[in-house]
């Protein structure tokens, strides 16, 4: 062989390496979970789910009307005597095969995940799913424990929990609601989210392979109107996770009722860069705090403050950063930001860029091809922001970064406070005693130290001010879910 060697290029492209769904078996049409069966819906009506990557249709699934739910709250009902009285050691059994089950059809859930979702395969391969079978196993070992977990009490379930849940972590949700409750004694009627209904319902099928008592869970689909009716149902407790309005909807409708409420709602935090900061590994915490699932985090690192003498070489590290990233189809597996998931949450976006725009801040995009179809958005940066802006302000749930400045430590923590919300903040510094003066003073459920976005079944997780009330994880997310007699409250 004579042929001349080439000059090595000096960018390279990665090549495509999607992961087949080959493993995905879809049926066309989906009844409701309920009694342990799937059944059509009285309504009557069913609608479509798509791929939010390609917009192709994925599915039919039910939409549940009040008597669908009221049907499903009655089956929860007649499941909850027999299931209270279960001994915890057996009931713990249960759960423990749910959890089984989903490591071993991890993959199967995590590319339909990415389907219905439109989120990087490999975030729903090494956290959405890891996160949710870690989450059962976390609580079936405290089924049979309950009396040491509340010494001097006597914890009893509540009944019946009705749990709404969102879009952006479907499965993961599903296993924050869910695994508390049936370690505790209560038995479920689950709402998923209309945009990703599709492993929920795979979930059903696990739960009958586990072969939980017919009625523990049930499993209702459809929008808003459905939730809002499970909120009316003849339930105990509602545990919601959303957005901040609907939220305040939720309270208002339980008020006086006597229901137990949790609600875990919308998200502005500081993701906080100090000038001792390592900066190259605050970029990576950066990126990862608001791009991580296309920034649909109700705790993503949307504003970020950095300290003034750090800010340029900063602001060049991340946009350098931002050049990398890979905005594309969500089944391959380099892909690092994939489909913004629903078009009314593109439009949601769009239209608080452009207010940001119009309000004087600037912009920034790196350049990337846009597949044609289906829901995309840039990775976004703002710097000029001030705090009057909306994008500083708003919750935008989408992969855009507003950037501000401070001075001292006092003004990052009024800054960084300076927001209705309270569910997380970050702290970049290489000083422990300046992470712990901060932590203290923010008022936020979690704050991170030189990482984001971290999560463990056994630490608690929950907001201040508008960002709700309660705690899902760890010990304290038993709480929401038992009557507690005896002892001090
Ligand atoms: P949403 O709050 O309307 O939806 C969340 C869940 O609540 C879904 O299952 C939905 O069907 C249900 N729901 C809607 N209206 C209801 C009602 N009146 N009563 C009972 N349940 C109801 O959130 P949406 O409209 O999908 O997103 C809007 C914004 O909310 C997002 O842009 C984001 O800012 C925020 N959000 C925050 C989330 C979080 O994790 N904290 C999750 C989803 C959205
Ligand atoms: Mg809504």
């Amino acid at each position: 062989m004579t042929e001349a060697i080439e000059t090595p290029a000096t960018t390279w492209e990665y090549a495509p390496a999607p992961e087949s769904t080959d493993i995905v078996r879809l049926e066309d049409r989906y009844g409701l979970f309920i009694g342990g069966e799937f059944v059509e819906p009285k309504s009557g009506r069913y609608f479509t789910t798509i791929a939010p990557a390609t917009e192709e249709p994925l599915a039919e699934v039910a939409e549940a009307d009040a008597d669908d739910v009221a049907i499903a709250v009655d089956a929860a009902r007649e499941a909850s005597e027999p299931w209270r009285a279960i001994p915890g050691s057996e009931r713990a059994k249960f759960v423990f095969r749910i959890a089984r089950q989903l490591q071993e059809r991890a993959r199967e859930f995590a590319v339909l995940e990415s389907m219905n979702g439109g989120k990087p395969i490999k975030e729903s391969r090494d956290v959405d799913l890891p996160l949710a079978a870690a989450h059962f196993f976390y609580y079936a070992g405290w089924a049979d424990k309950l009396e040491y977990a509340f010494p001097g009490r006597t914890p009893r379930p509540l009944g019946v929990a009705g749990q709404i849940i969102p879009w952006n972590f479907p499965m993961l949700m599903a296993a924050w609601k869910l695994a508390p409750a049936l370690a505790t004694g209560n038995t479920v009627v689950l709402k998923p989210a209309e945009t990703t209904p599709l492993t929920a319902l795979l979930l059903a099928e696990v739960i009958r392979e586990a072969e939980l008592p017919p009625g523990v869970v049930n499993i209702v689909t459809g929008a808003g109107a459905t939730g809002a009716a499970l909120v009316d149902a003849d339930v105990d407790k509602i545990a919601f996770t959303g957005s901040t309005e609907v939220g305040k909807a939720i309270r208002r409708a339980t008020a006086g009722s006597g229901k137990r409420l949790t609600l875990e709602l919308g998200g502005k935090a500081a993701n906080i860069v100090f000038e001792d900061a390592p900066l190259d590994q605050a970029v990576e915490g950066v990126v990862n705090g608001i791009f991580f699932n296309q920034g649909h985090v109700c705790c993503a690192g949307s504003r970020l403050l950095v300290q003034e003498p750090v800010f340029d070489v900063l602001l060049a590290k991340l946009k350098d950063r931002l050049q990398t990233l890979r905005v594309g189809d969500p089944l391959d597996k380099n892909t690092d930001i994939g489909a913004i998931n629903s078009r009314a949450q593109l439009e949601k976006i769009s239209e608080l860029v452009d207010s940001g725009v119009a309000e004087g801040a600037e912009i920034y995009q790196p350049e990337c091809a846009l597949p044609e179809r289906g829901f995309w958005f840039r990775p976004t940066l703002f710097t000029g922001v001030s705090q009057s802006h909306r994008i500083a302000r708003e919750e935008i749930f989408g992969p855009v970064l507003s950037i501000l400045t401070f001075r001292t430590p006092e003004e990052a923590v009024e800054k960084a406070n300076n927001t209705p919300y309270g569910l997380s903040a970050g702290i970049w510094s290489e000083k422990g005693s300046r992470i712990l003066w901060m932590a203290d003073r923010l008022r936020a459920g979690v704050v991170w130290a030189n990482t984001f976005n971290r999560f463990d079944p056994t630490s608690p997780f929950g907001g201040y001010k508008e960002s709700g009330f309660g705690r899902e994880g760890g010990l304290h997310g038993l709480e929401p879910y038992l009557e507690l007699d005896g002892g001090a409250r």
